[in-house]
């Protein structure tokens, strides 16, 4: 078996298993690397300019409004899959980015990261 496929082979083999758009972007990403120094990378220049980002130094989010990554790690509510689908819908306080299924992975992982330190 060849694991080193391009986005469309990684799509595609995916779909042969399971049917369904909906599905599939929910589904865990285990063919995906998920990566957290990407998501913090990503982050820093697509979240930060409404986000605290990262955890120290301590400090408010420059968006009053958008919680901190930190506190958005701690809530109870906050799982990899809620981050996903967050990411994956659109929301009037926030832009409507065009991330791509591992950078949205990269994210997650970054943000669930925080609740560790
Ligand atoms: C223009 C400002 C702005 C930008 C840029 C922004 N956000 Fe937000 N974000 C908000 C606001 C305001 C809220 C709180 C209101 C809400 O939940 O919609 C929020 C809420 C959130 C939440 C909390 C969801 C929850 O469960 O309560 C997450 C996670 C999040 N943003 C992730 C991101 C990520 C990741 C990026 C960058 C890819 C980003 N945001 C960029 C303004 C922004």
């Amino acid at each position: 078996m060849i694991f080193v496929v391009n986005r469309a082979g990684v799509a595609m083999s995916r779909l042969s298993i399971i049917s369904g758009a909906l599905l599939l972007s929910a589904l865990p990403a285990a063919a995906q690397q998920a990566d957290p120094a990407i998501g913090r990378g990503i982050a820093m220049s697509a979240c930060a300019a409404c986000h605290r980002v990262e955890a120290s130094p301590d400090g408010p989010s420059p968006n009053p409004d958008a919680p901190r990554f930190a506190d958005v790690a701690r809530m109870n509510s906050t799982t990899e899959l809620s981050i996903r689908v967050f990411l994956r819908s659109s929301h009037a306080a926030m832009p409507n980015f065009m991330l791509g299924a591992e950078e949205i992975d990269s994210i997650a992982a970054y943000i669930l990261g925080l609740a560790r330190q």
